[in-house]
């Protein structure tokens, strides 16, 4: 049983295209990649797919704000993720969108499927709507206080100072922060899963799939609450898929969010005449599915994920594996504190394999948070994948190039130590298999000691001092480098950078984990280069320096409508004298103004004709924004604005400045 070659489907997270790859994301991608390369190191087909999330208010409204098609949105953030994740040896067999449409295909056959089977009904729901925008409010989209602990600028689904959650109708004083205006409730059908039709099934799956207990745990208060139909539909304006048969309802995003794992998979079909849909997924599929998550999306895949594959007939998923959340020095990644690490701040100042190193050396199997604790980072990476591991290989690899003309020697000195250290492949092998990477990393560490501590006592460069000695440094070093490469394999899935660079250095093509039982012996090894050097404190303080400057302050502000004072100061403001102003011919609310700035004059056409005559205009200091981009207007360019206090109409104010003033000085 223990060699057949498996088939394995796995996948991550579908990161939400509206946002870049942080230190946060990065544990799942390396520890699911940790787990895909293990497993084809194995020799398994294995498979590792993964998908941009590309529907949804947030995206939608993100979209708008710049102006661009969340199509465009979409495809561009999707490639910027990606090339994160590359840049962290993330190696995907697929990165697909669920906006394609293999997911559209799927999703409304699925449904279809669903629907037919009497899964879903309709009802009316109350709703908050948002008058000025003419939308529908997502929970997150409305701010109030708290009706549990009064905190204020709360959001509509949960309270992050107490911790309560509530329906948003409970809020006091909600209001969108789409519009700042206050939200009406108002009805609309919407599409509901019965998720409750699955009780029994699902209890079943939880048996089967052997989840964690700390997500057994999660199932049971949750079952113990009694499972809740799942409202699978949103009104438009939304960016998602229309359901068959309505004119404006959308499936919501967490709907088609996991069939993008199938859409992302059958796009690799696609591409790769040997791999076969069906046979991964018809009802009664013996291939592996694994889903890696987070712990918040623990509900989504655990219960409405199974309950909508088992009612559409296709298989559910083997096991689901949710890790923990990430701190960054005991804290939780926060823009405002400056712990928010964005993946380019990393690599901007650190080698990736770094940190797959430390996340390995910190995960295990359950859903406890992980900290980056940047001490312990650079104190830990130097110690053992430097200080233990690589300089093994720099001890050995001199003597072997200067002394021996780079060639190994034909034995090993000490092969009873070289099975030592292979005794421990099945037990490193089980750790990975059970994602229990910390305790492969420590077994690894102690083996690295142990190679250590060998040449230590051996002490070649004492012994190339004797003659008559040469021949010993020879095994020993080759005795070294071969335990230094067993380690290398049994940590390809971790640093597989570093490692294929060590197998460059070896002379060898393809390492598979069963390479570690024959040792490399009589060949020649190349020049070595180091594989790895120390991390450096300065450029992880440098790291966290530019977290601190990237922090996009503005995006909490422009929540609460704020300007920074940076943003102010932006507006050059200028005293401006009206030397001239005209009605302007077919306009009826515009004056043409000639405004003299010192230096310059130029043409401002301002909304002010209902208040002033334009002859008692000149002669008049006013204030203008100077260094605003110039308007095509109807009637000509406008080149600045002036300014004036009032609602409009008669009642318009300009803002005037004493005579004294000169024109073009700067308003303070
Ligand atoms: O929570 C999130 O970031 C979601 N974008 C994850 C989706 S996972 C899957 F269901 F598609
Ligand atoms: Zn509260």
């Amino acid at each position: 049983m223990k060699n057949k070659k498996r088939d394995i489907l796995v996948t991550s997270a579908l990161p939400y295209a509206n946002g870049s790859i942080h230190m946060g994301h990065l544990v799942e991608y390396i520890q699911t990649d940790i787990w895909v390369r293990y497993q084809k190191l194995r020799g398994h087909n294995c498979h590792y797919v993964c998908a941009a999330d590309a529907h949804g208010t947030p995206i939608m409204i993100k979209a708008r704000e710049e102006n661009i098609s969340p199509e465009k949105l979409v495809t561009s953030i999707a490639k910027k993720q990606y090339q994160d994740l590359k840049d962290f040896g993330v190696e995907f067999d697929k990165f697909h969108t669920t906006h394609s449409d293999e997911n559209k295909l799927l999703v409304e056959e699925i449904y279809t499927s669903l629907q037919q089977k009497n899964h879903i009904y309709t009802k009316d729901i109350d709703q908050a709507f948002d008058i000025k925008e003419n939308m529908f409010l997502p929970d997150r989209f409305i701010r109030g206080t708290c009706p549990k602990c009064a905190a204020k600028e709360q959001y509509g689904d949960a309270c992050e100072s107490c911790g309560a959650t509530y329906s948003p109708d409970e809020l006091i004083n909600p209001i969108s922060t789409l519009s700042n205006s206050k939200p009406i409730w108002k009805k609309s059908e919407h599409f509901f899963f019965k998720l409750s039709n699955f009780e029994n099934e699902l209890t079943q799956w939880i048996k089967d799939a052997k989840l964690h207990k700390n997500i057994k745990n999660k199932l049971a208060e949750w079952f113990e609450m009694g499972l809740k139909d799942w409202d699978i539909s949103r009104d438009e304006p939304y960016f998602g898929f229309k359901i068959p048969g309505t004119k404006n309802k959308y499936f919501y995003v967490w709907l088609d969010a996991p069939i993008g794992y199938l859409a992302s998979f059958l796009s690799l079909c696609k591409d790769r005449d040997n791999l076969n849909y069906n046979a991964y997924f018809k009802k009664d599929s013996h291939h592996e599915l694994y889903h890696f998550i987070g712990k918040d999306i623990v509900y989504f895949h655990t219960l409405f994920w199974p309950a909508v594959l088992e009612a559409a007939g296709i298989r559910k998923p083997t096991s689901v594996f949710a890790h923990g959340f990430l701190t960054i020095n005991g804290k939780k990644m926060s823009k405002s504190r400056g712990t928010f690490i964005n993946a380019k701040t990393y690599l901007n100042n650190l080698d990736p394999n770094f940190i797959r190193y430390y996340y390995a050396s910190k995960l295990g199997p359950s859903m406890e948070d992980i900290d980056l604790n940047m001490d312990d980072f650079v104190a830990r990476v130097n110690s053992d994948l430097v200080g233990k591991l690589i300089n093994i290989a720099s001890r050995c690899s001199g003597f072997i190039n200067k002394n021996f003309n780079g060639e190994l020697s034909r034995e090993l000195d000490d092969p009873k130590l070289f099975n030592t250290f292979l005794q421990c492949s099945q037990s490193i092998a089980d750790h990975y298999e059970a994602r229990e990477y910390s305790k492969a990393m420590k077994q690894i560490m102690q083996l690295a000691d142990k190679a250590n501590r060998y040449i230590e006592e051996k002490k070649p460069w004492m012994m190339i001092k004797k003659e008559e000695q040469h021949e010993e440094v020879q095994l020993v070093c080759t005795q070294g480098l071969n335990l230094f490469r067993m380690l290398l394999i049994y940590l390809t899935p971790v640093i597989p950078e570093i490692s294929d660079k060590a197998k460059s250095f070896f002379n060898e093509e393809n390492w598979h984990w069963n390479d570690t039982v024959n040792p490399i012996l009589g060949t020649k090894i190349n020049k070595y280069i180091p594989l790895l050097t120390r991390v450096e404190k300065e450029k992880v303080d440098n790291m966290m320096a530019s977290s601190n400057e990237t922090t996009p302050k503005a995006s909490t502000n422009s929540e609460k409508n704020l300007i920074t004072i940076d943003d102010f100061l932006k507006v050059d403001l200028r005293v401006a004298l009206i030397s001239d102003a005209n009605e302007v011919e077919g306009a009826d609310k515009l004056l043409e103004l000639t405004l003299d700035l010192g230096e310059s004059s130029r043409t401002v056409f301002a909304g002010i004709k209902a208040a002033y005559d334009p002859k008692d205009l000149i002669g008049r200091h006013v204030i203008v924004a100077a260094n605003l981009a110039p308007r095509k207007m109807r009637f000509g360019v406008s080149e600045g604005m002036v300014l004036a206090a009032g609602p409009g109409e008669k009642d318009i104010f300009l803002l005037s400045v004493d005579a004294g003033a000169k024109p073009g000085m700067k308003v303070k």
